[in-house]
């Protein structure tokens, strides 16, 4: 049966895939200098920076801190916790939407989450927490738990027009396969919980975690979950605890 099915996956690939994948690198000779050079130098380090700026001036660490129900020295071990259950949420939320709670409780109107705003801030405050290791708990209570099991059915669940899921491509019977030019990555192999937001060099331009997970959506031709929703933190909890345990580096770089 699960022969059969992992076959079945590779058709389903191979249909997306182009001819002559083998013979294509992942990155061009040029384009690995180009990383090399980005890795001393991140484009977005700028967007870390005035995500600085911003959280200063709307909300501040000490406000944050209260909002979070932590002392303010405890932030950056707190914040290589989540997604997690926030009290005042009283839900599992991202660090994204902990900045619009902040928001809205200081009176300031409330940034979507694809905002710049929104974006640059929490890469800012996940920066906070650089050179600790992720340490999400999905054990922690009955909430977790709930966001865990979802994202698990979200990652598995096959959709679209080619029946793909998450899984068809970065589950561990498939990665390092080669779909058109890219490998399939481990995602914990590329620390994915604790490399996002990262600068993406194909977009010029910083990539949240969520957003990343979008981009996938879009290639494979799957209905794109919307941000904030249930569906999607549930995804985030359960790729950050596939992946727990990885060194956080706020902000990471990606092909
Ligand atoms: C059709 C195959 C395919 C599907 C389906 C797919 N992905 Fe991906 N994913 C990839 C490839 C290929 C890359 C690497 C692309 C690159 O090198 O830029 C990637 C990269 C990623 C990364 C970045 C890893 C890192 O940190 O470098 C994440 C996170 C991710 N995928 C999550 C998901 C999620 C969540 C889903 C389901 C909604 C999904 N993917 C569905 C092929 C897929």
């Amino acid at each position: 049966m699960r022969k059969l099915s992992v076959s079945a996956t590779l058709i389903a690939l191979a249909l997306l895939s182009t001819a002559n994948a083998e013979e294509k690198m992942s990155m061009s000779d040029a384009d690995k200098a180009m990383y090399a050079e980005m890795l001393e130098n991140n484009p977005a380090a700028m967007d870390v920076a005035e995500g600085e700026e911003m959280f200063e001036r709307l909300i501040g660490n000490e406000a944050y801190a209260k909002m979070l129900g932590v002392k303010e020295k405890d932030l950056p071990k707190y914040l290589s916790g989540f997604p997690r259950v926030v009290k005042s949420a009283g839900k599992v939320v991202t660090i994204a939407q902990t900045l619009q709670m902040a928001m809205a409780d200081r009176g300031q109107s409330v940034p979507k989450l694809e905002s710049n705003e929104i974006i640059k801030m929490s890469a800012y405050v996940k920066s906070l927490a650089n050179g600790l290791k992720t340490s999400i708990d999905v054990k922690s209570d009955k909430q977790m738990k709930e966001m865990m099991a979802l994202g698990q059915e979200v990652f598995e669940q096959r959709r679209g027009g080619r029946g793909l899921s998450c899984n068809s491509c970065h589950s561990a019977d498939i990665i390092g396969q080669r779909l058109r030019m890219q490998p399939l990555p481990d995602l914990g192999v590329n620390k994915a919980a604790g490399t996002w937001p990262a600068y993406r060099m194909t977009q010029s331009q910083m990539v949240t975690l969520d957003k990343r997970f979008q981009q996938c959506m879009e290639n494979a031709l799957l209905a794109k979950i919307p941000l904030g929703s249930r569906e999607m933190v549930g995804l985030e909890v359960y790729v950050t605890n596939k992946t727990k345990g990885n060194e956080i580096q706020i902000p990471g770089l990606k092909r």
